[in-house]
């Protein structure tokens, strides 16, 4: 979708594009076009300020984490001691792997001076010398883009010796991933990152304080920090004049599956999936919505009479989910509930890391029991089986993949329980798979 058709046909609520207004321009990726649309300002404006107040500033914008946690982004660089003798870290996460979501990948494709300007910004109020950007590496033209946009920066000045003015140099990382989805785990990421098999650490104590190589680390995802550099530029007034007051500013939303037109959609935070959907050209012709996760497939599924919920932490919160990564997969009528809910088992299953019993063990059970009720050889009481499985991962686990892996079995037995007993009493998938192509 383009800028202009977002403001032509965008209801009132959708405001112009902010993160996507140039990925439309040719070379938007490039120095010279971004610097052309006002980029470079913001870090003009930051440098000027003392690192305390750029922290204070952010945090007064309201801005949340967009990773998926929506945890407040100055609170978080405001956990960072000072005069504490230690390097200070900024890490980006650009290992986005939630399914369904897709927002980073084409962020950093197609506007990646918005995250390094956002990173110099970040590294001037946490007092950070270093950077880390940790990205998947399957996505190499990404990589290269990314490499390609740092040696841009450096060479402009932006990064390198003296960068941060008083505050000093600043160098940037880029480290590409081996793929696996653990490694979107903050900690994790930071033992992937010092050379080690990706697998969560006991927090507390949290990155703020013992993060990369055992230092204070802020570990940011890309949309956040490419935030930064429009808050500071336009002002934490007019970022908090978009969405509510709890839940400020834009955003980026990944509407995939049955849908007309899938793709980035970028809107205020509150925007409700009826508006994006009109937006979108609805559900494909001749079809309806049938279930919907607002932010990947850790998030409770919810349905069509949830339409209306505006999509921010609170609202989608109170309709009993939770707004996550913003990942609107959306599937129609023809759609088997069961076949998705174990496709997205099985990827628990198979990224677990295996340090945690439950995790490792249930989710290995969840596939088995799953795989038997789509192929009509279940039990009925393996409905409540997976339920009591799914209940033992649930905040028993050591990380929130865990609770992501058991979320779809629980919202899926609240709504569409009868579709498992279908599956069971019938023998067999009530579905035709050639119907949709969301699964073809
Ligand atoms: P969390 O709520 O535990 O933490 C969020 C952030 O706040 C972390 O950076 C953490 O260090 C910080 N934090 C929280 N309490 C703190 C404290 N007392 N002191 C200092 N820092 C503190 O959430 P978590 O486990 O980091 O992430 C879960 C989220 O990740 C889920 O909501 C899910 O939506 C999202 N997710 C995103 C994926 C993606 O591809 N983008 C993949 C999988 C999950
Ligand atoms: Fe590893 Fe799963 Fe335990 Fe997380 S919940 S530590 S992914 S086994």
């Amino acid at each position: 979708v383009t800028a202009e058709e977002l403001n032509e046909a965008g209801p009132e609520k959708i405001l112009a594009p902010v993160l996507s207004a140039t990925w439309d321009t040719p070379d938007s990726w490039t120095l010279d076009v971004y610097r052309a649309h006002g980029g470079y300002r913001a870090l003009g404006k930051a440098l000027a300020m003392a690192p305390d107040d750029v922290i204070a500033y952010v945090k007064e914008s309201g801005l949340r984490g967009r990773g998926g946690a929506g945890f407040p982004t100055g609170m978080k660089w405001q956990f960072i001691p000072q005069g504490d003798g230690k390097p200070h870290y900024l890490v980006v996460n650009a290992d986005e792997s939630e399914p369904g979501t897709c927002k980073d990948i084409p962020l950093l494709f197609a506007n990646p001076h918005a995250l390094i300007e956002g990173i110099v910004i970040a590294c001037h109020a946490i007092r950070s010398n270093h950077a880390f950007i940790y990205l998947r590496g399957e996505v190499v033209p990404v990589l290269r883009r990314l490499q390609s946009a740092v040696a841009e920066a450096y060479a402009a000045g932006y990064l390198g010796k003296g960068a941060l003015g008083a505050g000093g140099d600043l160098e940037i990382t880029v480290h590409a991933g081996a793929g696996a989805y653990i490694c979107g785990e903050e900690t994790a990421l930071l033992d992937s990152l010092e050379g080690r098999r990706g697998q969560p650490r006991l927090r507390p104590p949290f990155p703020a304080i013992a993060g990369l190589y055992a230092c204070p680390t802020v570990v940011n995802n890309v949309e956040s920090i490419a935030s930064v550099p429009a808050i500071i530029d336009r002002g934490k007034e007019w970022f908090r004049s978009m969405g509510s007051e709890k839940s400020p500013g834009f955003t980026l939303y990944s509407l995939s599956g049955h849908v007309a037109r899938p793709g980035q959609y970028e809107a205020p935070l509150g925007v409700t999936l009826r508006e994006l959907l009109d937006l979108s050209g609805g559900m494909r012709p001749g079809h309806q919505l049938k279930f919907w996760t607002p932010g990947g497939s850790s998030t409770p599924l919810l349905t069509e009479e949830h339409l209306d919920v505006p999509l921010d932490y609170e609202g989608v919160g109170a309709a009993g989910s939770m707004l996550g990564t913003k990942a609107l997969q959306c599937f129609d009528e023809t759609t088997c509930v069961v076949r998705a809910v174990t496709r997205w088992t099985e990827f628990y299953a198979h990224e677990s890391c295996g340090k945690c019993t439950p995790c490792r063990e249930g989710t290995y059970w969840l596939v088995q029991l799953m795989r038997d009720i789509e192929a009509g050889k279940g039990l009925l009481s393996d409905i409540d089986k997976i339920a009591d499985i799914a209940d033992n991962i649930n905040g028993k686990s050591f990380c929130a993949l865990g609770d992501g892996a058991a979320s779809p079995i629980f919202s899926s037995l609240k709504y569409f329980r009868d579709e498992y007993e279908q599956h069971i009493t019938g023998r067999g998938c009530p579905f035709d798979p050639a119907k949709s192509t969301a699964w073809a």
